[in-house]
């Protein structure tokens, strides 16, 4: 646009009020849509992508870049997709009849917005806050009035083409609306949009739906606005931004990029990470330099790792925290569960939600806690089940150890145990139960009332020997067929 243009502009006051800062951004995000080649019944911006479901992640995208609301249009299924936009804080507007991506944005009460508007596809994945900022910025520092964020791409598909004339953007044109001519253009239509709020409302019932699919284009918005000299333009972005799940291949592609990035970052942070392409680990995952991450390990939801701890092959860990030097052995499974300083469990450890393992203890292999206390120093090194107990610093629980915390009255009940207890192989304790410190409990034995400090408890049958039970001569006829002889 040329100054004199900008200058017949200014004295618009409908179209270029203020381009302030403060100015507010209201986000639209188009989701109504079926996404039937995601051949699921699943709405498709609920798949997850790199652990989260699509929608959430570029909720989150319009958040961290600062936009206060965020309005998702919704449709298909739109009580499932409710149920999970709301929660997070997005309003949700409801389009009853998928009539194309105009009538998508008019679902979003279009007469209460102010300030301007960014518009985005719920089924992007891969956009990042900084890309939101900087298409906003770039859109407040050139006062346009509605902007097309586009993209060149190597191979341009079912995107809409930007057409342009003299290097002037002039309208997008659908690739099922285009000439041949028309759909060697490789600059396309991301789907992203900046407008001014005043310029939307104005310019949406204009739209009209005489094209292929007789839908109503929100693109038409830019030609429209090219033809009343409004101050409209492309914001260049990248293919990263223009990348829509369409599919289940997409999807997959959409994930292995989130868990790459979050790798890359994390090893710039100095987290050994053995293989990036085979390790799944959630954006919101933290992990402490020097630690070692080996391949197929799956870290989840908020979990926390420090420094200088291992998580070998095929662990996942969900929600849980893990302290310093911590070693997480193959085929561990942790979910809602504290690993402290110095600890290490499994391989094959099943820690369930609740369990707290002190500091420098151990878990050994096929030892499943749930709502555990372990103290310091404290071991189960094999075959155990530990549930609804409390097991204090320095004890030694041994192989094949039961709490027996579930009754017939299908209620739970928990085991108290002090400190520096030895527990024999083999034991079960019939919860409620309270043992006290210093206590030795001897192998085979099921402890069913209390035993305070410094206690022995026994609660085994008693060995009974019969010598000779087995006479010589049965032996004899018993092994007649093998040849042994009796004396
Ligand atoms: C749209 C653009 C195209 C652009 C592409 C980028 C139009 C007409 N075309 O095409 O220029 O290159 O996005 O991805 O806008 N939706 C609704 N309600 C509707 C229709 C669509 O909410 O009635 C939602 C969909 O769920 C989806 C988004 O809008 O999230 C885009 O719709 P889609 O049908 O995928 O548009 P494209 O054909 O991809
Ligand atoms: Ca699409």
């Amino acid at each position: 646009m040329t100054d004199q243009n900008r200058n017949e502009k200014s004295n618009d006051a409908k179209t270029n009020k203020s381009h302030a800062k403060t100015r507010p951004v209201t986000a639209i995000v188009l989701a109504a849509g079926k996404g039937t080649r995601m051949a699921t019944s699943l709405p498709k911006v609920l798949h997850p992508c790199g652990g989260k479901p699509m929608i959430s992640l570029v909720y989150d995208a319009c958040k961290k870049a600062g936009i206060e609301e965020v309005r998702v249009v919704v449709g298909h299924a739109y009580q499932l997709v409710k149920s999970v936009v709301e929660p997070m804080g997005a309003v949700c507007c409801l389009q009853a009849h998928q009539l194309g991506t105009a009538d998508a944005v008019k679902s979003a009460q279009v007469d209460s917005l102010e300030g301007d508007v960014l518009i985005l596809n719920g089924d992007h994945p891969l956009l990042t806050s900084q890309d939101l900022v900087n298409v906003i910025n770039e859109f407040r520092s050139r006062k346009l009035d509605l902007a097309v964020v586009t993209a060149d791409l190597k191979v341009p598909g079912d995107f809409g083409r930007i057409v342009r004339h003299m290097n002037k953007l002039k309208a997008i044109v659908e690739a099922k609306d285009a000439s041949a001519e028309t759909l060697k253009i490789r600059e396309i239509n991301t789907g992203i949009y900046m407008v001014n709020s005043d310029v939307l409302k104005d310019y949406l019932p204009k739209i009209k739906n005489n094209n292929s699919k007789q839908e109503y284009y929100l693109t038409d918005l830019i030609s429209l606005a090219i033809d009343d000299q409004l101050a409209v333009d492309a914001i260049k972005g990248n293919g990263r931004m223009a990348f829509g799940v369409n599919n289940q291949v997409e999807l997959a592609k959409a994930s292995a990029h989130l868990f790459r990035q979050k790798a890359k970052s994390l090893m710039e942070a100095g987290v050994m990470i053995l293989n990036p392409k085979v390790t799944y680990i959630e954006a919101d995952v933290k992990i402490g330099s020097g630690s070692v991450i080996y391949p197929n390990v799956f870290l989840k939801g908020q979990t926390e790792i420090g420094q200088f701890s291992v998580v070998e092959p095929n662990c996942m860990l969900i929600d849980s925290k893990v302290g310093n030097s911590v070693q997480v052995k193959m085929g561990s499974h942790l979910e809602q569960s504290v690993l402290m300083d110095r600890s290490h469990v499994g391989p094959y450890a099943r820690l369930r939600p609740g369990s707290e393992i002190g500091e420098e203890a151990h878990l050994g292999n096929f030892v499943e806690t749930k709502k555990v206390k372990f103290g310091k120093r404290s071991k189960a090194g094999h075959l155990t089940y530990l549930g609804d107990a409390e097991i204090g610093e320095d004890v030694n629980i041994g192989c094949g150890t039961i709490t027996c915390n579930y009754a017939i009255d299908k209620k739970k009940y928990k085991t108290v145990i002090g400190d520096r207890v030895f527990v024999g192989s083999d034991t079960q304790f019939i919860a409620p139960i309270k043992i006290g410190s210093d206590v030795v409990i001897g192998s085979g034995s099921t402890i069913t009332k209390d035993v305070p400090d410094r206690a022995l408890a026994v609660a085994r049958g008693k060995q009974f020997v019969k010598e000779n039970y087995v006479s010589v001569v049965e032996t004899s006829e018993t092994h007649e067929n093998q040849n042994i002889k009796s004396e």
